[in-house]
């Protein structure tokens, strides 16, 4: 039997929106075999900022036992699934500043050929889902990795509608992840661990 795939879920998340999202990654990487490590980025936010919204400083509290991600959860995963709601059309600056500690690993060429995806939310219907995707996937072009995304490859994608990923919009965090976005976030980390086992044996049959 191959070895697991090591798969590392990296979010950011202020009011939980994307916490939800990555917890179901999780759950389907595992039930696909992966062996997986959740991972918050860093805060970067003043203290004041948090507690002036109850929500953001509620799931702070919320997920303070879950680890950060550290650049070495890069280098030890085989494939990772990057988690962020949309700031202006793009990925939140917490998990932009966790992405720009990579340059020693994208300099020893560690990050080529592993497999990355990603989901996100918004507050609104048209606030950038598929922005902060194409968006987020320039850096694994940079980094030589292999993206992989739901695509339409299964009816319930007809539901979510979105081919470049799984997203949610949470009208601010009021709106938690619904049946189709966790069922899109699900097939994502299910195809992710497949693509990245195929990609893995692939690669040691030369
Ligand atoms: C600074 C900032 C910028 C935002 N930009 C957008 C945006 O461009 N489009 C949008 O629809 N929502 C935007 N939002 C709303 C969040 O993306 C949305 O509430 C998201 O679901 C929050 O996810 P979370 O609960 O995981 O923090 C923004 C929120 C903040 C604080």
């Amino acid at each position: 039997m191959d070895d697991p795939i090591n798969l590392s879920v990296i979010y950011y998340s202020a009011t939980g929106t994307t916490y939800k999202m990555a917890q179901a990654a999780v759950e389907a990487a595992e039930k696909a075999g992966a062996q997986v490590r959740l991972r918050k980025v860093r805060e970067l936010a003043p203290e004041e900022a948090i507690r002036s919204n109850s929500g953001w400083h509620a799931h702070r509290l919320e997920t303070e036992d879950v680890m950060e991600a550290e650049i070495d959860d890069l280098a030890w995963s085989d494939a990772v699934i990057f988690g962020t709601p949309t700031r202006y059309g793009v990925m939140a600056a917490q998990l932009k500043q966790f992405i720009d500690g990579s340059g020693p690993l994208w300099a020893k060429g560690v990050l080529v050929n592993k497999v990355f995806s990603g989901f996100c939310s918004t507050a609104t219907a048209h606030g950038g889902q598929e922005a902060t995707l194409l968006s987020l996937y320039n850096v694994v072009y940079h980094w030589g990795g292999i993206v992989v995304t739901p695509g339409y490859v299964e009816p319930s994608q007809f539901v979510g509608g979105n081919p470049y990923g799984a997203s949610h919009t949470s009208n601010n965090g009021e709106i938690p992840p619904d049946e189709a976005a966790l069922t899109a976030t699900a097939l994502t980390a299910r195809r992710v661990v497949d693509i990245a086992a195929a990609v893995k044996r692939g690669l040691a049959a030369g």
